[in-house]
C-alpha cells in the first residue's frame, strides 16, 4: 500500500496510515529527512527512496527505480508500505504506478489518502475551492502543453521551482526557464497581478510562507522545491445568460404544469 503522512511532521498522520506502517514488513519512504527520522521511530526497517534522486539524472529513471524496488519486495511476498509525503496520490507518479503494477501482477495493492499541500493551502490561505473554482496544474505541464487557464478562478501551479526544466534532470529551473513561465502568464494577467508563494510548514515550529508578490517579480523570487504558486482570480466570473434563460424558462414551464 501507499500511504501519506501529511505535510507537517508529527501533526497530520492518520491512525490508518500509522497502522499500515506498523504492520508492514518493509517501509519505503520518499519524504523530508525529518519525516523519515520520525517514521524510523515507528518501524525498524524504513528505507529511504530519496538517494535515488541525483543531479543530472533523468527523473523518469529515478521513478522507475523506485517502483521496481517496491515491486521486487512485493514479489518476495513482503508486505510493503510506501510512504510518500502529503497525499501519496497528489502530484506523485510513483505510488500510482507502483499500485497499478502490483495490481496487474495480481497482488492486493491500494492507496490511503493523506493531508496534501492542497489541503493545507485551503486552510492557511483561507481559500474555499468552491467559491471560484481552482485549477491545479504542474507549472511545467502548463508550459509544455496547450492548456486553457480559467482566470476567473484560482490557478495553482505546483512544482514551480522546476518550471520549464525540460531536461527532467535538474533539481531547479534556470532564471531563463522561469522567465518563460512569467511570459506565458503575462498573456493572462497584468504584470502587477498579486500572486502568492505558498509553503506549508514541514515542522510544527516553522511558519507558513504566504508571500505576496507581483507576477513580474516571479522570475527573481526565491523558490524552493516545496513552493506552490497560487494565482488568485484575475477577472470576475461572467454569467452564462443563455443557460440561465433556458433553465429559467424550463422552471417556469414546470411551474405552469402544476
Ligand atoms: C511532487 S509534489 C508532492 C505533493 C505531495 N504529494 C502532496 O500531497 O502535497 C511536490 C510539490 O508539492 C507542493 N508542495 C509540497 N510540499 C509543500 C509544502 N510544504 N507547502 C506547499 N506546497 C508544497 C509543491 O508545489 C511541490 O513542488
Amino acid at each position: 500500500m501507499c500511504v501519506g503522512p501529511g505535510i507537517t511532521v508529527g501533526a497530520h498522520m492518520s491512525v490508518r496510515c500509522r497502522n499500515l506502517i506498523n504492520r508492514a514488513d518493509i517501509v519505503y519512504s520518499s519524504c523530508h529527512p525529518l519525516m523519515e527520522d520520525w517514521l524510523k521511530t515507528m518501524h525498524h526497517d524504513v528505507r529511504s527512496l530519496q538517494p535515488l534522486y541525483a543531479q543530472n539524472k533523468d527523473r523518469r529513471i529515478t521513478y522507475k527505480e523506485m517502483v521496481d524496488l517496491m515491486l521486487n519486495a512485493v514479489r518476495e511476498n513482503r508486505r510493503v508500505t510506501g510512504v510518500f509525503y502529503g497525499h501519496p496520490g497528489v502530484f506523485a507518479q510513483v505510488p500510482h504506478r507502483a499500485i497499478a503494477a502490483a495490481q496487474r501482477e495480481g497482488y492486493r495493492a491500494w492507496m490511503e489518502p493523506g493531508i496534501s499541500a492542497e489541503d493545507c493551502l485551503y486552510a492557511d490561505l483561507a481559500i474555499d475551492p468552491g467559491a471560484y473554482g481552482c485549477q491545479h496544474m504542474e507549472a511545467s505541464q502548463f508550459m509544455f502543453y496547450q492548456r486553457q487557464l480559467d482566470t476567473a478562478g484560482y490557478v495553482i501551479l505546483w512544482q514551480v521551482a522546476l518550471a520549464g526544466e525540460i531536461t527532467l534532470s535538474n533539481r531547479v529551473s534556470s532564471t531563463e526557464q522561469r522567465a518563460v513561465l512569467v511570459e506565458l502568464l503575462l498573456a493572462h494577467y497584468p504584470a502587477t497581478h498579486e500572486v502568492i508563494l505558498y509553503e506549508c510548514p514541514t515542522l510544527v515550529t516553522d511558519t507558513v510562507r504566504a508571500e505576496k508578490i507581483c507576477l513580474d517579480e516571479l522570475t527573481q523570487a526565491a523558490l524552493t522545491p516545496i513552493t506552490t504558486l497560487v494565482i488568485p482570480p484575475g477577472k470576475k466570473m461572467e454569467h452564462n445568460q443563455q443557460v440561465i434563460d433556458r433553465l429559467s424558462q424550463q422552471a417556469a414551464a414546470e411551474k405552469e404544469q402544476l
